[in-house]
């Protein structure tokens, strides 16, 4: 049903932060549009929106006039024709409106200033391919030449043309994402598009950086489980690397298993997805394709070592353990390989109770305690510390004193 063109004035209106700009962006010599996501955002009744405005003319030179007028800041990329301003808690984003051609496959489209219906004509689903227009006469009125009004209200998620998966394989993992975020199915012929597009080996055009952005957004959705079930039904996990095993539910006990252990959910999720490898050689050549991700270091390892060591540490958490034992085991596992190892059916109380009771465990004596004792330093005196801490774990010790005596009496003996 089409919105009357006052409503969506009095929805414009109401978005916090979009009062300030209109009438300055009125006074501008360019139209301007609300675009993309943020339009299908506010049809559906969002008060959340990201603004993205779309410029027909300079985008960078109507940001910068806009700061100038409203006292905020403009970041241009005049290159890209896009630019953010932020006026105290507002932030938008301007981009000029343009074309994209894809020199090859899977590549970054080179971009070209074009019109608004080209601008939304290169858009990945018709949901995300309508306009409002935020100046002059029309204000409010929508621009949906693709059927997006249609489409949102069905629940669709339907490119908009054949070759769209082709051109951008990114949109196999975004057509996910929005379908799990929704609550949208895919339209039966992108459906069909999609699966087409997967078997043919279009993801693997893709970069690693531009893979792991969309894979980490569709594991942050709160409905990232649904989402993998879909991946797996698609055969997306499998195109994006053979051994790629998406286990909805595992996914699942992953995310669960961060809330418990502090880890990240969407490395956890990620870790899951990852532990399919059936021999060595499928394993190392798993790990090389997470390290081709691009992930910072400190994730990238993460993810490895949850993968490598979390299946083991499932076993091994399976039978009693000391505590001293279990101090040992876990020390030092990033809080992804508990979350995995947990999801994997680990027992819960042994993971609980080392990050909660032993993991922040100390002694009461310091190496200076030793030295002070007349033991010179070497490292020696490092292992009956670490000897010293296991009796303790173990509730063999108690009190600074016995701490003193027995750490003194391992230094002596390893002399
Ligand atoms: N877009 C596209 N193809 C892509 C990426 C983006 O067509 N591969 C377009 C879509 O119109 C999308 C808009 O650019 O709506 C903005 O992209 P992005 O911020 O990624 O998407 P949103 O729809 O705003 O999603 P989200 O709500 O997750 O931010």
């Amino acid at each position: 049903m089409a919105l009357p063109v006052t409503d969506l004035r009095a929805r414009l209106a109401s978005l916090p932060g979009l009062e300030t700009l209109l009438p300055v962006l009125g006074e501008l010599a360019w139209p301007s549009y609300l675009v993309g996501g943020a339009v299908r955002d506010l049809l559906r009744g969002e008060r959340s929106i990201d603004l993205d405005i779309a410029v027909e003319g300079d985008a960078p030179a109507a940001a910068h006039a806009l700061a100038a007028r409203l006292g905020g800041t403009a970041l241009g990329h005049e290159r890209f024709g896009t630019a953010t301003i932020r006026v105290g808690s507002l932030t938008a984003d301007l981009a000029t409106t343009r074309r994209e051609v894809y020199d090859r496959p899977g590549a970054l489209p080179r971009v070209e200033p074009a019109p608004l219906h080209e601008d939304l004509g290169r858009r990945d689903f018709t949901v995300n391919a309508m306009a409002v227009a935020l100046t002059g006469e029309g204000l409010g009125t929508l621009h949906d030449p693709h059927g997006g009004r249609t489409d949102l209200d069905a629940g669709w998620i339907r490119v908009l043309h054949q070759a769209s998966f082709v051109d951008d394989p990114t949109r196999l993992l975004r057509a996910l994402r929005y379908e799990a975020r929704l609550g949208f199915a895919l339209h039966p012929d992108t459906e069909r598009l999609a699966r087409e597009a997967a078997a043919g080996g279009a993801l693997l055009t893709l970069s690693g950086d531009r893979i792991r952005v969309e894979l980490e957004a569709l594991l942050a959705e709160p409905d990232a489980p649904g989402a993998v079930a879909r991946l797996t039904q698609l055969g997306l996990d499998r195109a994006l690397h053979p051994a790629l095993a998406a286990d909805p539910q595992l996914v699942a006990s992953a995310q669960l298993g961060a809330l418990q252990t502090g880890a990240s959910p969407v490395l956890s999720a990620l870790a899951a997805l990852c532990i399919g490898a059936s021999s060595d050689g499928q394993r190392q050549d798993l790990e090389r394709w997470v390290a081709g991700l691009g992930l910072p270091a400190p994730a990238r390892e993460a993810v490895l070592s949850a993968t490598r060591r979390a299946p083991a540490l499932a076993d091994q958490l399976a039978s009693p353990l000391r505590p001293s034992e279990l101090h040992e085991s876990l020390t030092g596992e990033p809080a992804e390989t508990l979350a995995l190892a947990l999801a994997l059916g680990a027992p819960a109380e042994p993971i609980l109770h080392y990050l909660a009771a032993l993991r922040p465990a100390r002694l009461e004596i310091t190496g200076a305690d030793l030295v002070a004792a007349g033991i010179p330093e070497s490292p020696l005196l490092g292992r009956a510390l670490r000897e010293t801490l296991r009796l303790k774990l173990d509730g063999e010790l108690c009190g600074r004193e016995e701490e003193l005596r027995t750490a003194l009496s391992l230094a002596r003996e390893a002399r």
